[in-house]
């Protein structure tokens, strides 16, 4: 793998690939430490994030790499001055042996990799899609549940303008006998095209009404804020399905509680000491998982 753009690029022995050199990562981190010695990766975060951009850069230096950053691309970066993503890229290769990138433009990644000649990851990409996210939570599940196939998945919140959501549903379509459960407001569902999606792919698909139409025994809740940056004054007026320690009570001690994070009100902090909460966990995995993709694209080349 060259570049990692969008989910669409991987199978589902890529994600088993990556999910095992996670585990290797996380069981002997010594042993990869100097694996991109002499590496010099850029992270170009034009919009906010904590964990994508430090876990990469932590990850980056994890492995013996070295980084250079703008932290806040869209006011410190020549972008302010009306520099385009594709001259930014063209000038950032020159001086780093990979690029990440996060920016609202929807195709700013697909953009970067026409003029890139250094590998390009996309670290988010507006409200279309967010692959190492994606992956860092099929990693979860399968750290947490011990299987993909056959799980069950109750998506809560902004299906509509979270990214992490549609590279989830990309991802999970490569999976047996899976079942998504979406519960949210029907201004802020899942786009047509994954609906489509899911059904090319097998997945079962339920529009729920109320957390009574999803089963007790749900393997997950995948809980996502509403995007307000995407949306302005509108957000104030969406149902959202929060997810309280009253709720959780009507399922059972084996569903775990996942979110990409940042959380709102979406998950009660009550939650936070209940065993079936793995957000935390879930933002951890996000290191190993990105260390493992950094390993393949610049290490194995
Ligand atoms: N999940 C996620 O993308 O978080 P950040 O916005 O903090 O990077």
């Amino acid at each position: 793998m060259r570049h990692l753009i969008s989910a669409d690029q991987l199978e589902r022995e890529d994600i088993e690939r990556l999910c095992d050199m996670a585990d290797k990562i996380r069981e002997n981190p010594q042993k990869f430490s100097k694996i991109l010695s002499g590496k010099i990766v850029a992270t170009l975060f034009y919009e906010p994030s904590t964990r994508t951009r430090l876990s990469f850069e932590s990850a980056i230096m994890r492995l013996g790499g070295r980084i250079i950053s703008t932290e806040n691309a869209s006011e410190n970066s020549s972008g302010k001055k009306g520099e385009t993503v594709s001259d930014t890229i063209r000038i950032v290769q020159s001086y780093a042996d990979a690029i990440v990138i996060r920016h609202s433009d929807e195709n700013s990644a697909e953009n970067a990799v026409k003029v890139a000649e250094v590998p390009i990851i996309n670290a988010g990409s507006g409200k279309n899609e967010h692959p190492t996210q994606a992956l860092l939570d099929i990693y979860t599940f399968r750290s947490s549940k011990g299987h993909i196939d056959g799980l069950s998945v109750a998506m809560l919140g902004d299906l509509m303008y979270g990214r992490t959501s549609h590279s989830l549903v990309k991802l999970l379509g490569l999976y047996d006998d899976i079942t998504i459960y979406e519960l949210s407001d029907e201004r802020l569902r899942l786009p047509e095209e994954y609906v489509t999606l899911m059904k090319s792919k097998g997945v079962k698909h339920v529009r729920c009404g109320s957390f009574d139409d999803i089963p007790r025994d749900v393997d997950v809740f995948y809980q996502t804020r509403v995007q307000k940056e995407r949306m302005g004054e509108q957000a104030d007026k969406l149902r959202t399905f929060d997810l309280t320690t009253s709720i959780m009570n009507k399922f059972s001690d084996d569903s775990i509680i996942m979110h990409p994070l940042p959380r709102n009100d979406e998950i009660s902090i009550e939650l936070d000491e209940d065993k079936r909460a793995m957000f935390f966990e879930q933002a951890k995995n996000g290191l190993y998982a990105r260390m493992a993709l950094l390993y393949e694209i610049l290490f194995l080349g």
